[in-house]
């Protein structure tokens, strides 16, 4: 116990200088007094405002973000409600830093009255909520597409296919491979029509209280026994969430293409699945063109330990028939993106080596919401 307290007490004077620590975080930090007097700012806040901290340090903040701008209602609002608040797809415009799209955090500081800490960090890991926009934009298409192969693909391919049969009846043994090569053409367009068919499912989602554990339970046990065998799936929930409003059938198909990407991502032997829920109070998304911010709290990450996404698909990551396998669809991710969009939630992604990170944010339902999608 004792030579615990001791340790505890050197390596606090000996290494921790918080000035250093700040200077090599990645995001602009800023913290503000009561009256809004810029405090201090950490190095990435002098490149994000193209001066020095001494230049900065003292001045009001809003002579450096935009009075009436979106930074500064989130600052207000952190001020009013003295808890921390969040959002994505931040807006910055101003003549020091160009536009820029951030995530913002902004906190109040504990034990100091009254100050608050804000971070901004350029999305260009996490997805821009224009990208989520494109995303449903993408579905949308696939939508069209979709309704046009039924119709102008499939029923003639029934016709082709059934012609070919006629045709098998009596032709020669020899050539008998190529009606059967036709007729096995048309089943793996017609299966491939028949996959693109849930994009075309334009139907308001039946919602009703879902159990995200008792989803991801399931997805669980259908990957254990199935195509997730020879790997470790670790769960790391927080039981204390409440249910989401949403599609219990959707969300396990959604978390299962999540989680069989892992599986064929994650290497032979020592392959590793994490699964994590968590509460997240705070985190906002403003959508452009509206007013309205919706709470994303629920949050669901799915992360693998294998090589990560290939730097070339990632702005594309999303879109229909991207894939990077022999045999792969490439709908995956397409639909992934729909379901959560269709649930008024945010999909976004962090990749390098042993560890590819999916993080699914999900709303949950309050009276009065903004109904976006
Ligand atoms: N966890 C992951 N790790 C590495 N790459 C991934 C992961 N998830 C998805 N990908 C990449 O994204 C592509 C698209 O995935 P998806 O839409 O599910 O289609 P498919 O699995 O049929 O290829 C994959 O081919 C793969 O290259
Ligand atoms: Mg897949």
């Amino acid at each position: 116990m004792m030579d615990d307290f001791v340790d505890r007490a050197t390596l606090s004077s000996a290494s921790a200088n918080p000035e250093a620590i700040l200077a090599a975080v990645a995001a602009a930090t800023i913290a503000v007094d009561e009256a809004l007097t810029i405090r201090f700012v950490n190095a990435a806040a002098e490149q994000l405002f193209q001066t020095s901290a001494p230049a900065i340090m003292g001045e009001a903040l809003s002579n450096f973000l935009p009075p009436s701008g979106a930074v500064m209602s989130l600052v207000d609002q952190a001020k009013r409600e003295g808890g921390p608040v969040s959002a994505y797809g931040v807006m910055l415009d101003t003549p020091r830093t160009g536009v820029r799209t951030l995530s913002v955090h902004v906190a109040p500081m504990s034990d100091t009255n009254g100050w608050l800490v804000l971070s901004l960090q350029e999305q260009t890991r996490a997805l821009k909520i224009g990208q989520q926009l494109e995303h449903r934009k993408a579905a949308r298409s696939m939508t069209a597409m979709a309704s046009l192969l039924a119709h102008e693909v499939k029923n003639p391919l029934s016709g082709i296919r059934g012609a070919a049969q006629l045709l098998e009846q009596n032709a020669p043994e020899d050539e008998k491979h190529l009606t059967q090569l036709i007729r096995d053409e048309c089943d793996r367009i017609v299966a491939l029509v028949d996959r693109m068919d849930v994009f075309s499912d334009e139907r308001p989602l039946a919602r009703s209280p879902v159990n995200i554990h008792i989803v991801l339970e399931r997805v669980r046990r259908i990957a254990e026994n199935g195509f997730a065998k020879n790997l470790k799936i670790i769960e790391r929930y927080d039981p204390s969430l409440p249910p989401v409003d949403g599609n219990n059938d959707q969300l396990v198909q959604a978390f299962l293409n999540l989680v069989k990407n892992a599986a064929e991502a994650a290497p032979r032997t020592s392959g590793e699945i994490v699964i994590t829920t968590s509460y997240k109070q705070g985190v906002r998304v403003s959508l452009p063109g509206t007013t309205g911010r919706v709470q994303l709290p629920l949050v669901v990450t799915i992360q693998d330990n294998g090589p990560g996404i290939p730097d070339d698909i990632r702005p594309h990551l999303f879109d229909p028939f991207i894939t990077t396998k022999t045999h792969g669809s490439g709908l995956g991710l397409a639909l992934v993106a729909k379901i959560v969009a269709d649930h008024g939630g945010i999909i976004e992604f962090e990749s390098e080596p042993k560890r590819t990170l999916f993080r699914v944010m999900l709303p949950i339902i309050t009276t009065g919401e903004v109904a976006y999608g």
